[in-house]
Order: structure tokens, then C-alpha cells, then sequence
């Protein structure tokens, strides 16, 4: 058992004392993790960052400017620049070196406006454990993100119309460019024929995809809510005709054949186990002997911020989880893929790759 002495005996003894530091420190950054990240959402929702990324500017202007009171604005920027979301030089505040990451990271910026629905989910996170509110109305704010994602916790989704999907859709699509980035990079898409793009959203990563390699077919499947938004993008990107979209729910619908190479981006974690086999059994089918599949999305083990923070999300989404690239590949195995191979990206914590293959027709055997 622990000493409850233990902090006062480590701290004194000289060669204890700077991992008895180390681990307070760590200690006070967990405990109050939270505040740092409503002094976040607090600087970007009042526009504080915004102005300062515009032009620098002392605390009363800025306070002007922004129609807030001045004694209050200045406690938020004391943490704000503790936390190096904003600096200072003479009398003037700037952006600090967080806060122009963010700014410089639309998708970053989506990803953290919609935490408060996370943030409401978290308010009795006990209870988010026991299974009290995920998809119940009450407490008020519980689940909150369940609702985000129309078709977390149902058959499919395909009675959600566009407006039901559209917050995850603009907010997947917000987020999607630099994933995009990463995955290209990664993956020779040059050598196929035709791409299958499951669960591609509003179509930013299809869109990158054959905007990349011309001669590339590509069609997307969604819901159909989701095919609404993604027809209207991709129109507006000029590339109407060079993609399909085909709507369905791949829960209850077979895939689209003709493709030799599927991707899935950001699609399995949404899913438990049984859900997640299911479908990539169903893209197994749909490939031709030989065909590919690509699974991108953040795995666990690149960062252990983004373990503990996945972990959370699904909790409180109610389905999915973050798997490891072997959990990954396991899967894919068990589905009927060989060659399983691991695709390195410079941004692991953002999107990790791992690519199958479906054998050729002799060596496509029977299946678990
Ligand atoms: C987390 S989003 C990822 C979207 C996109 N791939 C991206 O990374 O931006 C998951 C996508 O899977 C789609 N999806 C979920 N369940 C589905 C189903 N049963 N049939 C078809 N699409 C589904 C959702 O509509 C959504 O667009």
C-alpha cells in the first residue's frame, strides 16, 4: 500500500526529488486538464484569438474591441498565456505559439468548438460509465454526443435526412484535409483502377483522392443524408462527374462491386467489434481477388493523450473504439484479408494506415 507520507519522504530525499516533481506536476496537469481546455474554447469563442491573430493589442483595446469586461478578459488571458495560447510584448498581447496552431488548423479549430458536446457528456462521468445517460434525455446535456452521430447506437441510419447529419458531416469535413494529406502520401493509389470510398462523408478525402490521380474512377457511399451534402460538394468542386455517389447503409446493404481498392477513413473505429468484422466482410466481398482495402484512422499507441481521449469519446458515443494497428490488422485477418500491412504516416497521433489485400480466387478460403 501506498504511504500517505510518501510525497513529503520523496521530496526530500535528493535523489527522488525531481521524479517527486515530475510526477505533482503531471499530477496537477491531469487533475486540472479541464481548465485549460475551457480557457481554449473560452479564447476562441469570444473571439479573442481571431482578434489578436489580426493585430496585436493591449488588454483594454482588446477589451474595447471586444465588448467584454476588461478585469474579467484579463484573468482569462493571465491563464490563456500560461497555457501559451497568447503572449505578450511590451503592452501588446499576440497570438503565442498554441494559439497560432490553432488558428492555423481549421480542422483542429472544428474538432475543439464541438468538445462541448463532449464536455456536457462528461459532467457526471460516472454515470457516463454505469450507462445512465448516454442516449437518455436526462440528465440534461447527456448524450449529447450519441445525438451528434445520428447513427451511433442504431440499425444503420438511414432515415437520418440531411439536417440530422449535417453537424458531423461539415465537422468530418472541416477536419479531413490534412487526414487526407497524410493518406495519400501513404498509399500508392496511382496503381488501381477504381476506388470505393466507404463512409466518405461530404467526399473532401474523394475529392482529394481523384483530384491526385485523374485517371482514378472513385465512388463514395453514405447514408443517404450524407449523399445529399456530398453530391452538392463535390459539384461545387467542379468534380460532379468524376465521382459517384452511391447512398445505402452498409449495415444492411451489400457494397458497390466494380472497385479493386476500398477505403475506410475514419469509418471502423465507429464500430464494436462485431459491426466493425461485419464490415469489412462486406468490403471483401465487394473487391475482386487481389483487390485492396486501406483502413485510416487515429490508432492507439501513437500518443497516450489521444488513447485516453478516444477512449472517452466512444464511451460517450456509445459505440466504436480506438484499436491498435495489430487490432487493426487482426480484424482485417479475420476477415478474409492477407498481406496485411502497416503503411507509415508522418502524423500518427492524427491517422494511422493499414492496408489488406483479398487473396486471389484460389487462396480465398472459408471464414470464421
Ligand atoms: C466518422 S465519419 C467519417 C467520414 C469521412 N470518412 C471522414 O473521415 O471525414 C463516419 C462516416 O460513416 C458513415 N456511416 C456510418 N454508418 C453508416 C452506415 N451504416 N452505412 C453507410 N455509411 C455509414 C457516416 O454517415 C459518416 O459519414
Amino acid at each position: 500500500m501506498l504511504h500517505p507520507d510518501f510525497q513529503a519522504r520523496a521530496i526530500a530525499l535528493p535523489l527522488f526529488r525531481s521524479v517527486a516533481r515530475r510526477r505533482a506536476a503531471d499530477l496537477f496537469s491531469l487533475a486540472g486538464g479541464f481548465v485549460g481546455s475551457q480557457v481554449l474554447m473560452a479564447s476562441l469563442r469570444l473571439g479573442v484569438l481571431d482578434a489578436l491573430a489580426e493585430q496585436p493589442r493591449p488588454v483594454p483595446r482588446l477589451a474595447r474591441d471586444l465588448g467584454l469586461p476588461e478585469e474579467r478578459l484579463r484573468r482569462l488571458l493571465q491563464a490563456a498565456r500560461a497555457l501559451r495560447l497568447v503572449t505578450r510584448q511590451g503592452d501588446d498581447l499576440l497570438l503565442g505559439p498554441l494559439g497560432t496552431a490553432v488558428l492555423g488548423n481549421p480542422g483542429a479549430r472544428a474538432m475543439i468548438e464541438h468538445h462541448d458536446a463532449l464536455y456536457r457528456d462528461l459532467v457526471d462521468p460516472a454515470a457516463l460509465v454505469r450507462g445512465a445517460n448516454p442516449a437518455a434525455p436526462e440528465p440534461p446535456g447527456a448524450g449529447q454526443v450519441a445525438r451528434l452521430w445520428g447513427y451511433a447506437g442504431r440499425g444503420g441510419g438511414c432515415g437520418l435526412d440531411q439536417a440530422a447529419v449535417a453537424g458531423y458531416s461539415r465537422l468530418m469535413a472541416r477536419s479531413q484535409p490534412l487526414l487526407a494529406r497524410e493518406v495519400l502520401r501513404a498509399v500508392p493509389f496511382g496503381r488501381h483502377r477504381h476506388l470505393l470510398e466507404v463512409g466518405g462523408g461530404e467526399g473532401v478525402f474523394a475529392a482529394a483522392v481523384a483530384e491526385r490521380h485523374p485517371s482514378l474512377r472513385v465512388t463514395l457511399f453514405d447514408l443517404p443524408g450524407v449523399c445529399d451534402g456530398a453530391r452538392l460538394r463535390l459539384a461545387e468542386r467542379g468534380l460532379g462527374d468524376r465521382v459517384a455517389v452511391r447512398s445505402g447503409d452498409f449495415r444492411q446493404q451489400a457494397l458497390p462491386r466494380d472497385a479493386d481498392v476500398a477505403t475506410l477513413v475514419r469509418v471502423l473505429h465507429d464500430h464494436d467489434d462485431d459491426a466493425a468484422l461485419a464490415l469489412l466482410r462486406a468490403v471483401r466481398v465487394a473487391l475482386p481477388p487481389r483487390g485492396r482495402v486501406v483502413v485510416a484512422e487515429p490508432m492507439a499507441g501513437a500518443l497516450a493523450a489521444v488513447d485516453a481521449y478516444f477512449a472517452a469519446y466512444f464511451l460517450a458515443m456509445g459505440q466504436g473504439r480506438l484499436r491498435t494497428p495489430t487490432e487493426v490488422t487482426a480484424l482485417l485477418r479475420r476477415a478474409g484479408f492477407a498481406r496485411v500491412r502497416r503503411r507509415r504516416t508522418r502524423m500518427p497521433m492524427l491517422v494511422s494506415v493499414v492496408v489488406g489485400q483479398r487473396p486471389a480466387a484460389s487462396d480465398d478460403g472459408a471464414l470464421d
